[in-house]
C-alpha cells in the first residue's frame, strides 16, 4: 500500500494540461470567473493556501484527498458557494450532517486554518468557496497529479443545505443515476469517468463495499466484475461482518493511466453554478458561520 498517497503518473498529463483555458478578468464585464481575480487584492493567496496545505499534510497524509473531495460536495449542492462548511445554526442544519457527510467529510479545522492564514493577509477578500477549489488544486500538484490554473471570483453563499446534500453522488448510484445527477449539473460522461479519477487517492469506509463483496445486487455473491485477485485481497481488509468503518486506499494501484482530462473536468465542476453577484453572496470571514449572525 502506497505510504504516501499519490496521483496517478501525471507528469505528462501536466504537460498537456498547461494549454488549459486561461480566462480573463474583464473588469465591468458580466461576472464570470478568472484566474487572476486576486492579483491585487491578495497577490498571495494561493501560496498562503499551499504553505498551510503542506503543513496539515506533515501529521495527515489523507488531507488532500479530503479537500479535494469537499470541493466536490460543496460544489455540487447549491453551486460552489461554499455551503458544505456553514456550521448548524437554529433553523438551518449544516450540510456537513447529512449522511453523505456525517462522519465521511473531513478537512474542515485545515479549511479554517488557511482561512485564519488569509484573513491575516488580506482581511475579508477570498472566498470560503475559492479557498476549496484553490485548496482541490493544490492538493491534486502536490500529490504529483495535473496542474491547472484555477478561476477565481465565487462568493460565499449565505445557506446550507441539508435536503440538497442528501442527492449526493452515492456509492449505491447505478450509471444512469450518476448520469443524470452529472447532467443536471451540466457535466458530461467525460466529466463523470475524469473526476472518478479523483479516487485515485484517499481511504473508504468497508461499508461501502461490502456489497459488492458479498451481496452484490442482493444476489449473495460477489460483483463478478471484479478483479479476482483485487477482491481477495478487499475480502481480507473488509470481512463479511468486520467493522463498517474500517478504512481502505481507494486504489491500491500503481497504473500508469491518468485522465488527462481531469483539471478540465475539475474546472467544469468549479463552474457550477459560483455566486458572483454580491446581493447574493459575500466573503465570509469565517468559513463557519454567515457574516454578522
Ligand atoms: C461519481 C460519483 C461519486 C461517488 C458515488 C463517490 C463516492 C465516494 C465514497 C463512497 C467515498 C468514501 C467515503 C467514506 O468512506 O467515508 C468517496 C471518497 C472520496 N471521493 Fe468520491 N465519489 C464520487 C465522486 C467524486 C469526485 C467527483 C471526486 C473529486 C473529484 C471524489 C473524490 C473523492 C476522494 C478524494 C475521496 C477520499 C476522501 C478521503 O480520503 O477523505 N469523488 N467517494
Ligand atoms: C452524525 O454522526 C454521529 C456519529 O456517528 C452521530 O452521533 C450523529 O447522530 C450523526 N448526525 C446526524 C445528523 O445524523
Ligand atoms: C427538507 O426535507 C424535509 C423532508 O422532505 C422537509 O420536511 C423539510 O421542510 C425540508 N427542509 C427544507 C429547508 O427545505
Ligand atoms: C438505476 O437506479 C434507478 C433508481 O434506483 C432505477 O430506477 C433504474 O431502474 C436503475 N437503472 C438501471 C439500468 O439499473
Ligand atoms: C437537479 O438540480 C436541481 C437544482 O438545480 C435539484 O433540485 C434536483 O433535485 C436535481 N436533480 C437530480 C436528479 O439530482
Ligand atoms: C443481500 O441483499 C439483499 C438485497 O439488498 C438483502 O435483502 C439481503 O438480506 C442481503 N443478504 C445478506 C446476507 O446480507
Amino acid at each position: 500500500m502506497a505510504a504516501s498517497p499519490s496521483f496517478r503518473s501525471a507528469a505528462a498529463a501536466g504537460v498537456l494540461l498547461a494549454m488549459v483555458v486561461a480566462a480573463v478578468c474583464l473588469p465591468g464585464a458580466a461576472a464570470q470567473l478568472c484566474e487572476d481575480y486576486y492579483d491585487d487584492t491578495c497577490p498571495d493567496a494561493y501560496d498562503i493556501v499551499k504553505q498551510v496545505l503542506m503543513d496539515a499534510h506533515q501529521s495527515d497524509t489523507r488531507i488532500f484527498a479530503s479537500l479535494i473531495r469537499l470541493h466536490f460536495h460543496d460544489c455540487f449542492v447549491q453551486g460552489c458557494d461554499g455551503s458544505l462548511l456553514l456550521d448548524t445554526v437554529p433553523g438551518m442544519q449544516s450540510e456537513k450532517e447529512s449522511p453523505p457527510n456525517n462522519g465521511s467529510a473531513r478537512g474542515f479545522p485545515v479549511v479554517d486554518a488557511v482561512k485564519a492564514a488569509l484573513e491575516d493577509a488580506c482581511p475579508g477578500v477570498v472566498s470560503c468557496a475559492d479557498i476549496l477549489a484553490i485548496a482541490a488544486e493544490i492538493s491534486v500538484e502536490l500529490s504529483g497529479g495535473p496542474s491547472w490554473g484555477v478561476l477565481l471570483g465565487r462568493l460565499d453563499g449565505k445557506t446550507s443545505d441539508f435536503n440538497g446534500s442528501l442527492d449526493l453522488p452515492a456509492p449505491t448510484d447505478n450509471l444512469t443515476v450518476l448520469q443524470q445527477k452529472f447532467s443536471n449539473l451540466s457535466l458530461n460522461d467525460v466529466d463523470l469517468v475524469a473526476l472518478s479519477g479523483g479516487h485515485t487517492f484517499g481511504r473508504v469506509q468497508c461499508q461501502f463495499v461490502t456489497d459488492r463483496l458479498y451481496n452484490f445486487s442482493g444476489t449473495n455473491m460477489p460483483d463478478p466484475t471484479l478483479d479476482s485477485s483485487y477482491r481477495a485481497f478487499l475480502s481480507q481488509r473488509c470481512p463479511r461482518n468486520g467493522a463498517p468503518a474500517s478504512l481502505n486506499d481507494l486504489d491500491p494501484t500503481t497504473q500508469d493511466a491518468f485522465f488527462a482530462s481531469f483539471a478540465q473536468s475539475m474546472i467544469n465542476m468549479g463552474n457550477i453554478r459560483p455566486v458572483t453577484d454580491p446581493s447574493q453572496g459575500e466573503v465570509r470571514t469565517n468559513c463557519r458561520r454567515v457574516n454578522g449572525s
